[in-house]
């Protein structure tokens, strides 16, 4: 369950960090990924510029529907599926929202604080439960 408050603390911190270059964000956040599991580097076969983009580009879209997450569910569905053909196992799920945290954080310095990150890991939570549980039906 993520709450209303938190919905509005994510959509703060996230129209914070508007002005940063998604490259920068992207490049920021692969870098702790694959430093912290070097393994999943081998999934990865687009240029980091692309993924970087669609790293945020996705953010956008699924902040933007927070409030009415059921209604991306087919979407969600179809993103979880395509991740089972990228190679992606329901163990990755913790490591990506590991790094995606660490990144928002560096990026939103000192407006970060445990409120906000809670908000982003339930998010999170919410999002990858959803694409493990798609891909079992
Ligand atoms: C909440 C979790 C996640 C979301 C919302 C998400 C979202 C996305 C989106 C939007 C794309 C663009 C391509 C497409 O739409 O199919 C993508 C690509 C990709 N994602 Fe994820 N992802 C998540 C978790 C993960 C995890 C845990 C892994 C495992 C390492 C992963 C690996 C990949 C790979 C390998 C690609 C293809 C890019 C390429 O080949 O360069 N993702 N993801």
């Amino acid at each position: 369950m993520i709450t209303e408050k938190q919905i509005s603390l994510i959509k703060q911190n996230w129209n914070g960090l508007r002005g940063v270059d998604p490259v920068l964000i992207g490049d920021v956040f692969y870098r702790k990924l694959f430093l912290d599991a070097p393994a999943l580097k081998a999934l990865f076969k687009t240029t980091s510029e692309q993924q970087s983009i669609k790293l945020v580009e996705m953010l956008n879209v699924i902040i933007a529907r927070l409030e009415r997450i059921e209604e991306l569910s087919e979407d969600i569905k179809h993103l979880a599926i395509r991740h089972v053909q990228y190679g992606t196992k329901p163990t990755h799920y913790k490591q990506v929202g590991i790094a995606l945290i660490w990144t928002l954080k560096q990026a939103s310095g000192s407006q970060w604080n445990a409120e906000i990150e809670e908000a982003w890991s339930t998010c999170y939570t919410l999002l990858s439960n959803t694409m493990i549980n798609a891909t079992k039906e």
